[in-house]
């Protein structure tokens, strides 16, 4: 097209993309996905785009994680599927074999919240993967009453945060290996809350699970920041993204009110992984380190100051998980 007419043209999209995200229910939404697919011309990644390469994502027994499974394994890529129940998995890999008409997925039985389980499954994936070309962090939930792992941990930020820093610290041999990709499901819940780094497991006050679960977010989203700056240069990228509102049954089941009241505004489950299986598949998004994303395009981390972190609240959220998954920095090497 003619450049004096395809300017104007950008311009507008990127009006109509903040305007958007300015109402909050038409980004979240379905609306987001089906407006910005035309907005910005969204092409599909090709077919076998990621034939040849191993990509592992927790939670694949569900919502999104199991139609971002389905959609890697449409792509060629070779599955390694992390969940914490036996009988999910083998009917995921059986369900995915037969749609790829081969069996290029293996599974990896870990509950997250545990460090013992995220351990052994990382000597398992150490022994039996020879590179590892994405790493999505996906598996997550909201826990009604306050509940400790065996590790002693509150069970979201042991879940969203302690579990999967261990899992990526003890896959960085593979990682390295293979110019990996980090990417870390949040939630735009996270942009409601700060973090009290004395009271990272919510110790104090009346316990919300919807306030814990979006600090472990926003922990989980600083945390990608902090990985991206201390490995700059190792070549592996640390992105992470929202999916919106997505209508999957952990929505369903965690916020029963929410999920009524959106009914057909929530996205598709496809809608919400969307923006996974693109920084996955996309050839570029190696380039695209520390970044968050919704619905293909980078966001701000914050919304409002309040919950703003510096560098050095990042910094000390690091050492503190650190010392919560056994003291080892997977940075400073062993
Ligand atoms: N849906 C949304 O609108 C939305 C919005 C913002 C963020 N998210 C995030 O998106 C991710 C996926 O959520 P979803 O809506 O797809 O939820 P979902 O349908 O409940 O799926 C969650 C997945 O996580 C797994 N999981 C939960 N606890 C686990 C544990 N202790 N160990 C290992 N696996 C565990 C579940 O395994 P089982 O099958 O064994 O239970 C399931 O595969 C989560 O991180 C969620 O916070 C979702």
């Amino acid at each position: 097209m003619n450049e004096r007419l395809e300017q104007p043209r950008a311009g507008i999209a990127t009006f109509v993309d903040a305007a958007l995200e300015l109402s909050v229910v038409g980004s979240f939404s379905r609306i987001g996905p089906s407006i910005r697919r035309r907005l910005f011309a969204w092409t599909d990644p090709p077919t076998g785009g990621l034939a040849g390469r191993t990509v592992l994502i927790t939670g694949p027994t569900s919502g999104l994680g199991r139609v971002t499974a389905e959609a890697l394994a449409d792509l060629g890529a070779r599955l390694v599927l992390v969940g914490r129940s036996r009988e999910k998995l083998d009917d995921v890999r059986a369900a995915l074999a037969r749609r790829a008409g081969e069996d290029r997925f293996s599974t990896v039985v870990a509950d997250l919240g545990s460090l013992t389980a995220v351990r052994a499954a990382v000597a398992e994936i150490l022994a039996t993967e020879s590179r590892l070309d994405v790493l999505i962090d996906n598996a997550g939930a909201i826990f009604p009453e306050r509940t400790l792992t065996a590790d002693g941990l509150e069970a979201t930020f042991g879940l969203m945060v302690a579990g999967p820093f261990a899992l990526t610290s003890g896959l960085l041999p593979l990682l390295r290996g293979s110019g990996g990709r980090v990417i870390a499901v949040t939630s735009g819940g996270m942009y409601s809350q700060g973090l009290d780094l004395d009271d990272l497991q919510s110790s104090v006050g009346p316990w919300s699970g919807a306030q814990a679960y979006a600090r472990a977010k926003r922990a989980q989203t600083a945390l990608i920041r902090e990985w991206s700056r201390r490995l700059a240069g190792s070549g592996i990228t640390f992105t992470a993204m929202h999916p919106g509102w997505a209508d999957t049954p952990g929505l369903a089941a965690s916020l029963p009110g929410f999920h009524r009241y959106m009914g057909r505004l929530l996205r598709s489950a496809e809608g919400g992984a969307d923006t996974i299986v693109w920084l996955a598949a996309h050839p570029e998004s190696a380039g695209w380190t520390s970044q968050l994303f919704l619905d293909r395009r980078a966001r701000p981390f914050d919304r409002a100051p309040m919950t703003r972190l510096s560098a050095e609240d990042r910094r000390r959220l690091w050492d503190a998980v650190v010392a919560l998954t056994g003291g080892w920095d997977p940075t400073l090497g062993r």
